[in-house]
Parts: structure tokens; sequence; C-alpha cells
């Protein structure tokens, strides 16, 4: 099918019929992008700061990660876990190298990475707990859409149409130790959190908090499981977010960017709880060459392009537009975050419309739930595309002001 004939198609329409219900969707079809910019079927371009949903760490299309790509899908697709593959040791060892030694077990999705740790968390109170199985995650967190991470995400809207959820999940509010520590019994096995809560908000952890978490594991002999899946691979500045706040979980897990958008997910462990032996979990895909070599590819151009100095670098930037906006316009406040994992929270349920607003100026945003506003954009984002994207919101959030709900 030809550029234009692709364009003439009514791919609403066709989704509607096609396709289940499950995504509440922008009126928007994509079908290029470029850096930090996507174009739609009517060939309007647009400035990217929702990436994919913080996945296109390195922007669209990369030439390192269409390289890779290209030059391993000529060479091997696929061969399962059955073998050994170049590509998936080779990747294991980059992030062994980022998190002094761990090693790597690959899945597809986040949740699915989630899942691996769960099962660890569980072998470990098999092991040394006398069966305890409890994982305590946080109020508020988000850690997937199978049954198991729907369990342990702290957000009843999550929870509420799958009852009865697997058992074996407690939540309670997040940077509270002594609500934590009030929680464990001798059921618990693990604590689960996301150092900067990202579907909940952007939401980063007080240093005290996390580090007071890491001593009352090493206390109490729990795993500390740290969901990476949003804020790894740099978003926060440093490779791993937990690296901001001096401690090193015993397990991590990670999807989203680490391959540049090739579907991908890990699960990491450190020597304490790297207790799995052959046959105790597995996947026909995980660790795929294609996805791995994109990961390498991802790994490999953010350690040799900066772009952890640059994700602080251009956060602080677009920090300080955003706080400039909340100084301007009444009807949203509290700018928040770190490096590139940013968020404001919107008043009179305006979120949305800003989103709109924004997307018509030629700026894709992302809202979470009707009030909060995010931004997560590639880390090798330039202070001129900020520039831009400031421009591009402001003319948005005037629309927005001049709205008579803005004003009620
Ligand atoms: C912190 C966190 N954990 C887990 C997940 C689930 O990842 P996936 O959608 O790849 O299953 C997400 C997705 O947004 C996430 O933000």
């Amino acid at each position: 099918m030809t550029t234009t004939e692709t364009n003439k198609r009514d791919w609403v329409a066709l989704e509607h019929k096609y396709y289940q219900g499950t995504f509440k969707r922008q009126p928007l079809t994509l079908v290029r992008g470029e850096g930090t910019r996507v174009w739609d079927s009517d060939g309007k371009v647009l400035l990217d700061f929702v990436a994919g949903i913080a996945v296109n760490v390195l922007g669209h299309c990369h030439p390192a990660i269409i390289k890779a790509v290209q030059e391993q899908v000529t060479q091997l697709v696929h061969v399962s876990n059955l073998y050994y593959n170049t590509r998936q040791i080779e990747l294991a060892e980059l992030l062994g190298i980022q998190s002094n030694g761990m090693r790597s077990f690959f899945s597809n999705s986040g949740a699915e990475a989630n899942e691996g740790a769960i099962k660890l968390a569980r072998k470990f109170g098999r092991m040394h707990k006398d069966g305890a199985f409890e994982i305590i995650s946080m109020e508020n967190s988000f850690h997937g859409r199978t049954l198991a991470t729907t369990a342990a995400t702290g957000q009843a809207y999550y929870q509420a149409t799958w009852v009865p959820i697997p058992d074996g999940f407690k939540q309670v509010p997040f940077n509270n130790l002594a609500a934590l520590k009030a929680a464990t019994s001798e059921k618990t096995v693990a604590i689960l959190l996301e150092a900067v809560q990202g579907e909940g908000g952007i939401w980063t952890a007080n240093k005290e908090y996390i580090q007071g978490v890491r001593q009352w594991c090493d206390e109490q002999n729990l795993v500390m499981i740290c969901d990476e899946v949003q804020a790894g691979m740099g978003r926060t500045g440093k490779f791993f977010s937990w690296e901001n706040f001096d401690v090193v979980p015993d397990v991590v897990t990670m999807a989203k960017g680490l391959a540049g958008g090739v579907p991908i997910g890990a699960m990491l462990t450190g020597p304490r709880t790297d207790i799995f032996t052959a046959g105790d979990h597995g996947t026909t895909f995980g660790g795929n060459p294609i996805a791995c070599a994109a990961g390498i590819a991802t790994i490999t151009t953010i350690l040799e392009e900066n772009l952890l100095e640059n994700a602080t670098k251009m956060g602080d930037y677009w920090h300080s537009k955003l706080e400039a906006f909340c100084e301007k316009y009444h009807f949203i406040d509290s700018p928040r975050g770190i490096g590139l994992m940013r968020a404001v929270n919107v008043q009179h349920d305006l979120a949305p419309t800003i989103v709109q607003q924004a997307l018509e100026h030629g700026l894709l945003l992302n809202n979470l739930g009707t009030s909060t506003l995010r931004m997560i954009p590639p880390l090798n984002l330039k202070a001129e595309e900020i520039d831009e994207a400031a421009e591009l919101l402001d003319r948005a959030l005037t629309d927005v002001a001049n709205m008579p709900i803005a004003n009620a």
C-alpha cells in the first residue's frame, strides 16, 4: 500500500471495527517518527513529550537502533532459550556492569518483569522465611496489568473489576516508613516500590525513606524490589533511579526504555536473591536477539552520548519552564519530578483539555487522570526543542485559560 493509500483509510473507524475497546486513544493516527517529532496520517508534525510513555528514550528511529535491528534481523531473529544467544548475553553483561554485578532475566514487558520478581520473592520466602509470601507495595503505585501485578498495584481502580485478585499483596502509604514497618508481619517476604511513582503522578521518594526501607529489609531479611520500569534507563538522570538515593535494592525490574522502543522486560537480581535454578521460570520470546540488539544499542548510546547528564540538564530546564507556567496560569500548580520525568497538578479536571489543546498546537503531552499532566520526553531532548515545546504549551494553556471552566 502506498503512503497516499495508507493516509486515505479511515483508521479510527477501522479500529472500532477490528480492535477491542481497551484504549481511550487521542484522535491521532501516527505513521512516522524521527527524533522528538512524529507525523500523523494527514502529514501534521508534532513534538513528542510522551515518547511512547517513557519508552523512546533515544527518540524515534534513532540511527543506532535502526542499525542494530536491521543487522540483527538479517542474522538471527529468534532461537528460544533452549540455546545460548550472543545478544542476550551481551545485554545482560551491560546491565551487570551498570548494576555492579546483578544477573538478568529477560521478559517482554514490565508486568512480566514484575511477575518474575514476585515469583523470586516467593521462592526466597520458601527457602529462607518459613514460607512467607506476602509482598507489601505502595498506595498509588503501578506495577502492571497481569492479575498478580494488578494485585500489587496500589490503585483500587485497577483492581475492582478483577476481584478475587491473587492473595499475598498489601499496600501501605508511600514515603511512610512507620506504616511499612507496622504492616510487616511473619508472612511478609518482600517490599516492592517505585523510587519515583510514574503512573501515580510522578511522586519521588524521600531519601531517608528509601534508605529506611533498605535498612528495614536488611533487619527483617526481606527482599527489596525496585520497579524501574518507568524511572529506569536514565530517565531520572541516573541509569537506575535508586542511584539517586544511595541504596542498592536486591531485585530490579525494567522494561519500557530498555530497548528504545522494541518490546523487552528484565528482572535483575543481586547475589542475596539470585536463587532461581533451571526450570523455576521461563519464557519463549524473552531475551530475543532483536530486542537484545536494540537494548545493547540503546544502553551504548545513552552512555556514549552522555544522556544521563543531558536528562538532568534538560529536565531542570523544562522544570524552570513549568515553574513559570504555574506562576502565569492559576489552574496549574506543583511542578515536580526529577530528570525527564515531570508533572504538574491541574485544577478543575482540566488535564485532558490541556492535552487536547496542546495536540491542536502540535505538542504531545499525557494526562494521568483528570488532574495531572505528565511529560516524559526522550533523553536526548535539546534545549531548542524545550523552547519550542514551551511556546506550544503556552498557547494551549492560554486557550484553556480563556474557557469558562478554567475560571469557575
Ligand atoms: C512502574 C511500572 N511498572 C510496570 C509497568 C507495566 O509495564 P508493561 O506495560 O510493559 O507491562 C508500568 C507501565 O506503565 C510501570 O510504569
